[in-house]
């Protein structure tokens, strides 16, 4: 059961009020899309996206006592076709939570989630959100040269031993294809092994998610063009970001010069207490920000 973070906050970035539009373009299990929901009533709209029908499923069923939500099948770079479809012209305001669920890390048919040793993480290594786009993460490594392989690594899941680990994926792929999660993460921690913390593999899984999702893309394509075009002037956009690459990102768009006023310097991020509940929220940033230009 995925737990939502930072929600006292994300609603309160938002400033929802009776009547409001709101969109979820990350709504994943529908549990801050419930709340927005709660906060416009039925007088609003509540628009969900996401590009996993996996998640817009469960978001459904979260949403089934709130007829005035939707939800849509579509990326957030792509929130003005989900709006046409939903009958909308413009949102008072908008949340993207961005990343993986926890919904999809049980998820074994995709290889999102890998646990060595306990049998989970058999299933074919896939990663994408939406099957109908780009390709599978064992076509990635079967296919990009180490010079690739060690780029993705390092640029998207900063390992200190991408390099080893890129020679080692195109060491073992000469004699045998690289399918499942659980020999990938197996490959890992033979060249990276466990020390405290996260599995040595975590990293690694983001890397290749990030790739193959070209999750960066989206986020500069809807920082750039779909947010703005679907924000009234005076709407507020919520970001919550779990790594640096995308916090970067958000920090650089949210400026006056891009016709957004940031509601405060510095982001906001879980309290401890929030934290010892759900260790999700341990890297999560919250940056908002007002529409100030049409
Ligand atoms: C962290 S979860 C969202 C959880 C949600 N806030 C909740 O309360 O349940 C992130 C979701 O974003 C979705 N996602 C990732 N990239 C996306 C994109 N470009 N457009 C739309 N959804 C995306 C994932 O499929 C996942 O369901």
């Amino acid at each position: 059961m995925h737990r939502p973070v930072l929600v006292r906050e994300v609603l309160a970035a938002m400033a929802l009020t009776p009547g409001m539009i709101a969109i979820d373009g990350t709504v994943g299990a529908g549990g801050h899309a419930a709340k927005m929901a709660a906060a416009v009533g039925p007088t609003g709209r509540v628009i969900g996206v996401d590009r996993d029908p996996l998640m817009l499923r469960h978001a459904a069923a979260a949403l089934e006592s709130f007829p005035w939500a939707t939800v849509h099948q579509a990326s957030h770079s792509e929130l003005r076709a989900a709006l046409d479809e939903a009958g909308v012209d413009r949102a008072d305001a908008a949340l993207l939570d961005l990343g993986l669920s926890s919904d999809q890390l049980a998820d074994d048919s995709r290889g999102f989630g890998f646990r060595v040793g306990d049998g989970r993480g058999g299933g074919p290594l896939d990663l994408r959100f939406d099957v109908r786009q780009g390709r599978p993460a064992a076509e990635l490594l079967a296919d990009d040269d180490e010079t690739e392989l060690t780029r993705i690594l390092t640029e998207y899941g900063e390992h200190p031993r991408s390099a080893a680990i890129a020679a080692e994926i195109v060491r073992r792929r000469a004699s045998r294809p690289i399918r499942t999660a659980v020999e990938l993460a197996d490959l890992v921690e033979q060249v990276a092994p466990a020390g405290s913390g996260s599995h040595p593999a975590t990293r690694i899984f983001q890397a290749l998610r990030i790739a193959v999702n070209d999750e960066l893309g989206h986020v500069e394509r809807t920082l750039a063009d779909a947010l703005p075009a679907v924000l009234k002037p005076g709407g507020r956009a919520a970001i919550l970001t779990f790594h640096s690459l995308e916090d970067r990102l958000v920090k650089q768009a949210f400026v006056e010069a891009n016709g957004w006023r940031p509601t405060a310097k510095k982001p906001t991020t879980a309290t401890p207490s929030e934290v010892r509940l759900n260790p999700r929220a341990r890297s999560a940033k919250l940056r908002a920000a007002t529409r100030i230009t049409a």
